[in-house]
């Protein structure tokens, strides 16, 4: 039995009639740029995250990179992002001009350590953009507290964490802007690249509505700079069907993280990231589990050849990557970062994986896992 990561076809398969309908209705209308759909889409997002505005861009990586920008950063600043993350939250820093400077992560919840953030402070930290990792919020009150005593903003890195909350608070809603990913595999994915940005500033959204069509709101009235960075009116068409869903896979997705975790509740080898105290909602856009590191890839290796989509997020440290090598210390330590980089493996969870599939994956972990006590060498 096949049980990827993330069952996009079987998902597709529920709301085929609704996608194709709505995929339809803007064929028919031919405003494939800005059209309705955007605009209907991006009222929705900002009413589901509690924002007042939401933009809709052309990715996750778009959207940090557009706030940073309207927020005046470049050449010469510094923005503190986490070493545990996709490498997108760094490179949209490296977009603007500015340098990515990294603070290692809690090896408990994997979010950035607040501690780590103040060490890595200096005259020339311009923001600071903790990542909502693996559905989890980030510390976001130690984050706020820090930031407001350099006078500086936090932007939220929520590309994983589509209706997670913090405290109660919804992410997205928190910093002075967030970026959302509408990647197709995160927990609100279009049929393609697609991103958003929300914010409660006023004027941070115009400014980001005009830094994503070429510094124009007017057409052919140009007042800044900008890119071409919107989000398509097929794939709001397709997020805008899915939007109303949304809770419920959350919710399948909480189910499926609590049968993985009483699975191994009693198994050392076995350890899920842990749930912060301050996590009122976690997104559970991945579930990671930390085995024994000698074992790691060999496990992944064995669930994968059984037809389990076990994952790695991520393999490679963002300070190990040759892209960064010109950008930062490759000798500086994040061990926790690395430390989980080297233990981590992440089983399938998605709204669509049935009660007997997770079952599949917990008997083919353990059995992966007791394979290695059958073979004293082990293979
Ligand atoms: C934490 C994080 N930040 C940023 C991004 C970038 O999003 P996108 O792939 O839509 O550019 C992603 C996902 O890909 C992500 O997981």
């Amino acid at each position: 039995m096949a049980i990827p990561l993330v069952n996009l076809p079987r998902q597709y398969e529920r709301l085929a009639p609704a996608i194709d309908a709505a995929l339809a209705d803007v064929c028919g209308r031919g405003d494939f740029i800005l059209g309705r759909a955007v605009a209907s889409f991006e009222q929705a997002f900002a009413a589901y995250t509690g924002a007042r505005h939401a933009i809709g861009v052309a990715s996750g990586t778009d959207a940090l990179h557009l706030i940073l920008r309207a927020l005046g950063i470049g050449p010469g600043d510094e923005v503190i992002v986490p070493a545990n993350t996709f490498i997108a939250t760094a490179q949209a820093v490296w977009c603007c001009g500015a340098r990515p400077v990294l603070a290692d992560c809690d090896e408990r919840t994997a979010t950035i350590d607040p501690d780590a953030v103040r060490r890595a402070l200096t005259p020339r930290t311009r923001a600071l953009m903790p990542v909502h990792l693996y559905g989890q919020p980030a510390d976001m009150d130690a984050l706020a507290a820090i930031a407001a005593e350099r006078g500086i903003p936090v932007v939220e890195d929520a590309a994983q964490a589509h209706g997670a909350s913090y405290k109660g608070r919804g992410c997205g809603a928190m910093g002075i802007a967030a970026g959302f990913s509408f990647y197709p595999g995160k927990n609100l994915g279009a049929y393609g690249d697609g991103g958003a940005i929300t914010t409660n500033d006023d004027g941070l959204a115009q400014e980001i509505r005009e830094l994503r069509n070429w510094g124009s709101d007017v057409k052919y009235v140009h007042k800044r700079m900008g890119f071409n960075s919107r989000l398509d009116t097929l794939q709001a068409a397709v997020l805008g069907v899915k939007l109303p869903h949304l809770n419920a896979w959350n919710a399948r997705r909480a189910e499926v993280a609590h049968q993985y975790r009483e699975a191994f509740a009693g198994d050392p080898r076995v350890r899920p990231i842990e749930q912060a105290p301050w996590t009122t909602r976690h997104a559970w856009h991945l579930f990671v589990v930390r085995v024994p590191a000698a074992e790691r890839d060999r496990l992944v290796k064995a669930l994968q050849a059984r037809g389990v989509g076990a994952g790695i997020h991520y393999p490679i440290a963002i300070h190990q990557q040759e892209a960064f090598a010109p950008l930062l210390d490759a000798q500086a330590g994040y061990p926790a970062t690395e430390t989980l980089a080297s233990d981590i493996l992440s089983l399938p969870v998605c709204g669509e994986i049935r009660d007997d599939e997770v079952q599949v994956v917990i008997d083919e972990l353990r059995a992966a896992l007791d394979a290695n006590v059958a073979s004293p060498m082990g293979t």
